[in-house]
C-alpha cells in the first residue's frame, strides 16, 4: 500500500464557498496512512473550522502556494484559475471539476506543465451515468422548487399563491420538464410541499418508474411541443431540467408559451448552464438571481448549489473521496487500470489529451493511455 500527500487548497473562484474534503474524509485518508494538507480557512465557507480538520488528522498550511508545492495530489472543487497555473508541477495529479472542453487556456496549461488532470465531470459509470455530477443535480433540483416557492410570494413580485394551497383552495401547479436527476428531485420536493405536479419527459420508462416511486398529486406526461405548451399555460411554476448529453440544451419552452402564463408565475431554468431550455432565459447569479420577462419571474442561476455550500460540500466530498482513497492507495497507474470508472475521468496526462470528447472539443489529438 502506497502513501500519498494530498493537498486541499482553499477555493479562490468568486463566490465559491465549497471545499473538496470534509474532516470526516480527512480521517479516512489519514487512517489509510496518507498525509492530508489543508490550507487554513479552506472550510470556512462551508462552516468547517481549521480545528475540525486538525482534529481529523490534517496538517494545516498557512499559504496556498505551500499546499501546491508539497502535495502529490491537488484535490479541489473548481478548476484552477490562471493565478494557480504556475503553482502546478510536473507529474502532479489534479482532481476537480475541470470543464476543459470549455477552457482551452487551462487545458494548454495542464498540458504544458505535464499535470495529470482527472475531471469530476467525466468520471462515468458503465451505464453512462456521471456519479460526481449527480449530487449537484440533486441539490439544484431540490433548490429549484424552494426558490420558486419564495418568488411566488407577493412581496417578491409573485402571483401570491401558496404552493400547498389549503383545504378548499387548490395547490399551485408545478410543471417539471425533464425527469432526470434534476427533474425527479424537483418533483419530489414539490410533491412533498403539497403542490400539484406535472412531470414531463420523452423517456416513457423513466416516467413509468417515477410514477411508481413518487407519491402525491403527480401526473406524468410525454413531452411534445404541443403538450408542453398546454401544460405551461396552466402552470404557476415551470422547472426546466432537460439535458441532451454533450449538446446545448434544446429550447422546449418558447417565448409565446411564457407570455401565455398567468402574471407573477415563476420559471426556473436549471439547464441554463447548458444554454437553457427556456427561450427567454439567460444566466444569473446568486447576488441578482431573477429578472422579469412578460410579467413572468425568471430564476436562472447557473450554479444553484452555491447557495447551500454546507450541504454541497458534504454531498460532493461523500462521492469524490472514495476515488481519492483508491487513487492514493493504489497509485495512479494501478488505480486507472483497475477502475474503468475512474479512468474515464482522465482528461490529460504527461502532456497528452487522454479523453476523446475533450480532444474533439479542443481540436487536439486524442492519445489514450494504455494501462501498463
Ligand atoms: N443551474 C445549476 O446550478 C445546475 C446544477 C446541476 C445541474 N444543472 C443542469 O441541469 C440539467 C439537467 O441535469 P440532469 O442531471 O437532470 O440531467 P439528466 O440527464 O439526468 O436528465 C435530463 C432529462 O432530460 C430529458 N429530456 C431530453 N430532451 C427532452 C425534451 N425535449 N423534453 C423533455 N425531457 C427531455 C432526458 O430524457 C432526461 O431524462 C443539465 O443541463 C445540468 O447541467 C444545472
Amino acid at each position: 500500500m502506497g502513501s500519498m500527500i494530498i493537498g486541499v487548497p482553499k477555493e479562490i473562484k468568486d463566490n465559491e464557498y465549497r471545499v473538496a474534503l470534509t474532516p470526516g474524509g480527512v480521517s479516512l485518508l489519514v487512517a489509510d496512512g496518507h498525509r492530508v494538507l489543508v490550507e487554513a480557512g479552506a472550510g470556512a465557507g462551508s462552516g468547517l473550522s481549521d480545528d475540525e480538520y486538525r482534529k481529523a488528522g490534517a496538517e494545516l498550511l498557512s499559504t496556498h502556494a505551500e499546499v501546491y508545492r508539497r502535495a502529490d495530489l491537488i484535490y479541489k472543487v473548481k478548476e484552477p484559475l490562471p493565478s494557480e497555473y504556475d503553482l502546478l508541477g510536473e507529474g502532479q495529479i489534479l482532481f476537480a471539476y475541470l470543464h476543459l472542453a470549455a477552457n482551452p487556456e487551462l487545458a494548454r496549461a495542464l498540458i504544458r506543465k505535464g499535470v495529470t488532470g482527472l475531471a469530476f465531470e467525466t468520471v462515468e459509470l458503465p451505464n453512462g451515468s456521471l456519479p460526481l455530477l449527480a449530487p449537484m443535480s440533486e441539490i439544484a433540483g431540490r433548490m429549484s422548487v424552494q426558490a420558486a416557492m419564495h418568488y411566488l410570494e407577493r412581496q417578491q413580485g409573485g402571483s401570491g399563491k401558496l404552493l400547498a394551497g389549503v383545504p378548499g383552495v387548490p395547490p399551485a401547479h408545478v410543471v417539471v420538464i425533464g425527469a432526470g436527476n434534476v427533474g425527479a428531485n424537483a418533483a419530489r420536493i414539490a410533491l412533498g410541499l403539497g403542490a400539484r405536479v406535472t412531470l414531463m419527459d420523452r423517456n416513457v420508462d423513466r416516467l413509468r418508474y417515477l410514477g411508481e416511486v413518487l407519491h402525491g398529486n403527480l401526473v406524468t406526461l410525454f413531452s411534445t411541443p404541443h403538450d408542453v405548451a398546454e401544460a405551461v399555460a396552466l402552470a404557476d411554476v415551470v422547472v426546466g431540467a432537460v439535458l441532451v448529453a454533450g449538446a446545448r440544451a434544446p429550447i422546449v419552452v418558447t417565448r409565446p408559451m411564457i407570455a401565455s402564463m398567468h402574471p407573477g408565475s415563476v420559471v426556473v431554468d436549471v439547464a441554463v448552464d447548458q444554454g437553457g431550455c427556456i427561450e427567454t432565459s439567460h444566466p444569473t447569479t446568486h447576488s441578482q438571481p431573477t429578472y422579469v420577462v412578460d410579467s413572468i419571474i425568471h430564476y436562472c442561476v447557473a450554479n444553484i448549489p452555491g447557495a447551500v455550500p454546507r450541504t454541497s460540500t458534504f454531498a460532493l466530498s461523500n462521492v469524490t473521496e472514495p476515488y481519492v482513497q483508491r487513487l492514493a492507495r493504489l497509485g495512479l497507474r494501478e488505480a486507472l487500470a483497475q477502475d474503468p470508472t475512474m479512468a474515464k475521468g482522465l482528461n490529460v496526462m504527461a502532456g497528452r489529451v487522454t479523453h476523446p470528447a475533450v480532444a474533439a472539443a479542443l481540436g487536439m489529438e486524442y492519445q489514450p493511455v494504455r494501462p501498463s
